[in-house]
């Protein structure tokens, strides 16, 4: 996990290519307007650009340059956009100056697995599409199957039949082949084999049941929306955060988040999504016991009890030691 709430330094990007790889979907180079070399970017990262509308959206980065020169990512126009992937598409021009920060990696490939298999749906390719190629340069054994709704729907299609993957990717498109069977592609649970699906929530949720009997933490994903609660949360109260540094204790109210009670003592703390999915707000968890509401991390993880995302998560015990 790379950040823990360090202010991410901004790059002040150029776009320098666009084009439209469906419909619906926008093919987006970015350079550092000084021409410096971007940070790189492990299978799985993403950046954020901070548009001039005042949205902050998370994009994968499909590939850096070789030369460290550019990122390359992918923006579907959601249907129900809020303004960011809308303004992305229709709005975003070659020339244009924008902010991107990060690149930040809550969606990481471990390339060391005995076997990989890959799901991606729609505009998921973006992270998979990366780790297929990672995994397919290092000589893995691995499975990579995209899922799209129909050939003239599905993106960088062209790229991966002009690379090593056109031989190994399972391409399935649901207008002519049906639904997948997810089960299929993910088999029973083996000694080793790891899973890694990016897409929909109505297909990681589907990976998720077809995978029920396989161990929790083999199966990897990233969401582009928070999920439906599965459980009630419990009632919120209020509680205590000590920040370690300083001592200061600080109470959180039952109607605020600890990043608002954080903000209200003049604590700022990066943050984008607000939601729990983007990792941005990770704050080292000292001592107390947290409730995990973010989607961020594994179980293993929120038992682990180490890291709290301060946007969306409370408390277990009267009180939370953060260090800060
Ligand atoms: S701001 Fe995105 S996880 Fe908290």
């Amino acid at each position: 996990m790379s950040n823990f709430n360090e202010p991410m330094g901004r790059i002040d990007a150029i776009v320098i290519e666009t084009s439209m790889l469906t419909t619906d979907i926008k093919d987006i180079r970015l350079a550092a307007a000084d021409g410096a070399m971007l940070p790189p970017a492990n299978p799985g990262a993403h950046i954020d650009l901070w548009l001039p509308d005042g949205n902050v959206r998370q994009y994968s980065v499909i590939e850096r340059a070789a030369d460290g020169s550019a990122y390359r990512i992918a923006v579907l126009r959601e249907a129900s956009s809020r303004g960011g992937s809308a303004y992305v598409v229709d709005r975003l021009c070659v020339g244009e100056r924008i902010h991107v920060s990060g690149p930040r990696n809550n969606f990481a490939l471990n390339e060391n697995h005995d076997e990989t298999v890959l799901i991606a749906g729609g505009i998921g390719i973006t992270p998979i599409l990366p780790m297929a190629m990672r995994l397919a340069k290092a000589g893995r054994r691995f499975s990579f199957n995209y899922l799209g709704r129909g050939r003239q729907r599905t993106a960088l299609l062209d790229v991966i039949d002009a690379s090593a993957l056109k031989d190994i990717a399972r391409i399935h498109f649901s207008d002519e082949h049906g639904e997948a069977d997810l089960r299929g592609l993910i088999g029973a649970p083996r000694p080793g084999a790891h899973v890694y699906v990016c897409g929909p929530g109505r297909l990681i949720d589907g990976v998720l049941e077809a995978a029920s009997d396989w161990p929790r933490d083999t199966i990897h994903f990233e969401r582009f929306t928070a999920p439906a609660p599965v459980t009630t949360p419990s009632e919120p109260a209020s509680f205590e955060i000590e920040l370690a540094r300083s001592g200061k204790v600080i109470t959180v109210k039952a109607d605020q988040s600890i990043m608002q009670a954080l903000r209200q003592e003049c604590v700022r703390i990066d943050s984008v999504c607000r939601e729990g999915i983007c990792g941005t707000c990770a704050v080292p968890l000292l001592a107390g016991e947290a409730e995990h509401r973010d989607v961020v991390q594994t179980d293993t993880e929120k038992n682990q009890n180490t890291v709290i995302y301060v946007c969306v998560s409370r408390a277990r015990s009267a009180r939370l030691v953060l260090d800060l």
